[in-house]
Order: C-alpha cells, then sequence, then structure tokens
C-alpha cells in the first residue's frame, strides 16, 4: 500500500473516531438535560420517572425545585387528582394531618378556604349539574324557566315548587316507594332567594350565625333556589328522625336510580360545609347520581373533577 494512502486510511479513522466521540458527547450532554436523567439523579426510580414524565414541563419543573418525594407518587396516582392543583395539594398536605385522598377533595372543592370566600358565579348553563355551594353562588334574581308546581298529594303545604325534570324524577321514585309501602313526602323545595333569606336569618338571629352556617345555606348560595332540591319527609318523620325511618333507608339504597343524591351526607361535613341532612336530595341526573353513589362522593368533588376540571 502507498503512503499516501494509509496516511489517508489513518485519517479517515482518525475523523470517524472523533466524530463518533463528538457525538457521544453531545448525547450525553442532551441526556444531562432530559427531565429522565435530572429525576433520576434526584432518586427517582424509572418505573417513578416514566410516571412523573407524563405531567407538564411546569410541573416536573417544580418536581425538580423540590427533593424526592415518594408521596408525589401517591399523589399523582389519586383517583381525582387534578394536575392544575399540584402545588397547593403539596403545601397543603405538608402543612395539615390529612391523608392523601383527603386532601385532593378539600383541594378539589376549594375548601382549603374559609367557607364564603373566593366566592364565584355558578354556571346555570350546567343544567341539571348547576353547582351551588358555599363558593358558588347564583344571582337574586335567578329562577329556573322550567318549573311545576308540586301537587299537595306528594307534599306539605300548597305552593312547592321544582323544576320539571325534577318533579319527574321525583314522581317516578314516589310511585316505587309507595308500592314498597313507604311515603315520601316534599317538605321544602324551591326557595326563591328573599325566602332562603328569611330561612337563614331565621336561624341566624335565634341561634348565631355559626349555627346557621352549618344548616342553612345564605341566600344566593342555596340549592333549594334552583329547583332542583328536595328535602323529603314521611308521616310522622322530623328532620332528626328521619334517617331512622324506612323511607330513609329505602332512598339510600335506590334513590339515585331516579336521578337524586343524598347532597350533605355524614362524615363530608369538611367537603360540604354542612352538617349531614338525612332529607336533602339533589336531581342531577341518573348517570351522575349512579357515579356518585357509587363512589361515594359528594357533587362538589364529582363538579369539580368532571365539570369544571381545567
Ligand atoms: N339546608 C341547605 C343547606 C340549604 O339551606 O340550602
Ligand atoms: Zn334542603
Amino acid at each position: 500500500m502507498k503512503k499516501r494512502t494509509k496516511i489517508f486510511i489513518i485519517i479517515f479513522i482518525l475523523l470517524i473516531a472523533i466524530s463518533i466521540g463528538a457525538m457521544y458527547v453531545v448525547k450525553t450532554i442532551n441526556y444531562h438535560k432530559t427531565y429522565e436523567y435530572k429525576l433520576l439523579k434526584i432518586g427517582y426510580n424509572k418505573e417513578e420517572v416514566a410516571q412523573i414524565e407524563k405531567l407538564k414541563n411546569d410541573t416536573k419543573d417544580y418536581i425538580l425545585t423540590l427533593e424526592m418525594d415518594k408521596n408525589i407518587l401517591e399523589l399523582i396516582n389519586q383517583k381525582y387528582f387534578l394536575e392544575k392543583n399540584f402545588k397547593k395539594y403539596l403545601d397543603y398536605y405538608n402543612n395539615n394531618d390529612k391523608t392523601l385522598d383527603d386532601v385532593v377533595a378539600i383541594i378539589n372543592v376549594g375548601a382549603d378556604k374559609e367557607w364564603y370566600t373566593n366566592t364565584k358565579k355558578a354556571d346555570i348553563s350546567k343544567g341539571n349539574l348547576l353547582l351551588t355551594n358555599k363558593f358558588y353562588s347564583i344571582d337574586a334574581t335567578y329562577n329556573s324557566d322550567d318549573m311545576v308546581k308540586v301537587s299537595n298529594q306528594y307534599s306539605y303545604g300548597e305552593n312547592q315548587m321544582v323544576t320539571k325534570e325534577t318533579f319527574d324524577a321525583f314522581l317516578n321514585m314516589f310511585n316505587e316507594a309507595k308500592k314498597n309501602g313507604l311515603t315520601l313526602i316534599i317538605n321544602s323545595s324551591y326557595r326563591s332567594y328573599e325566602d332562603q333569606e328569611k330561612t337563614y336569618n331565621y336561624y341566624k338571629n335565634n341561634n348565631g350565625e355559626i349555627y346557621a352556617d352549618k344548616i342553612a345555606a345564605r341566600a344566593g348560595f342555596s340549592e333549594h333556589q334552583t329547583g332542583m332540591a328536595i328535602d323529603i319527609q314521611t308521616y310522622g318523620s322530623t328532620a332528626k328522625t328521619f334517617e331512622e325511618f324506612d323511607e330513609f333507608k329505602w332512598l339510600s339504597e335506590n334513590a339515585y336510580k331516579y336521578g337524586f343524591i343524598l347532597r350533605y351526607p355524614k362524615g363530608k361535613e369538611y367537603l360540604t360545609g354542612y352538617e349531614y341532612e338525612s332529607w336533602h336530595y339533589r336531581y342531577v341526573g341518573v348517570d351522575v347520581a349512579t357515579y356518585i353513589h357509587d363512589n361515594d362522593i359528594t357533587f362538589d368533588e364529582y363538579y369539580a373533577y368532571f365539570i369544571e376540571k381545567d
């Protein structure tokens, strides 16, 4: 082989070696910039990294500012985890003695804040899924344009009103309950803004604001103004005793089949802001009621996760 050819081959091999080396260096530098590398370096394992990598860059950047924290994985695997609340969840978890699923529920519904602060206008375009609670209000003038009068065959008092769909659903439920020898009586249903104001003020004046806020909504914040809430009683029952009656037991097992949910359940006071009300049922339609019943969540949680998630 000629000397020139040899030199050429050597140069060629050197160039290839340099190129491969350079490529390797570039690749390494680039890899060091990836989330995978940085997360592994903090101490997450491959499987955890894969889960974290699915999050948005902003969230990942935030995670990289923190020390390795196994709670983060548990958090992002929570059933009702909403990424937009990531920072709030962690802050709340680190400052309160609560389980992660409680934290997710509390933050999702906004119950980390004082009741009646940060209030917003309810989205009245949501129809049967219109949410009112201590953070969502409807205008004093709001009225459903689809109200019907309830015959006193089904209610105490003369002037009960609900939305047409609520009434039709109630009627089906009433008839089925009747077949089982049970009587459902509507004790309270639609209440105007002014009626609600009177109701709330009655408790406030007699028992003080703290008590009133536990059992009655302030005007503009009540489901009763939507025409989709009904307080159910039966012969001989009172608010205090209704849960001891067979009608209550039957409703607990069957109301969802007609589109009604128990709106203020026992044990969920920290999410709803109200004391347990065994009598207050809210029409949301069969599909949503079934989900809420089967998954043992409140309407507030359902709304935050499925309706308002963005
Ligand atoms: N009792 C329920 C919370 C209301 O006043 O709307
Ligand atoms: Zn009620």
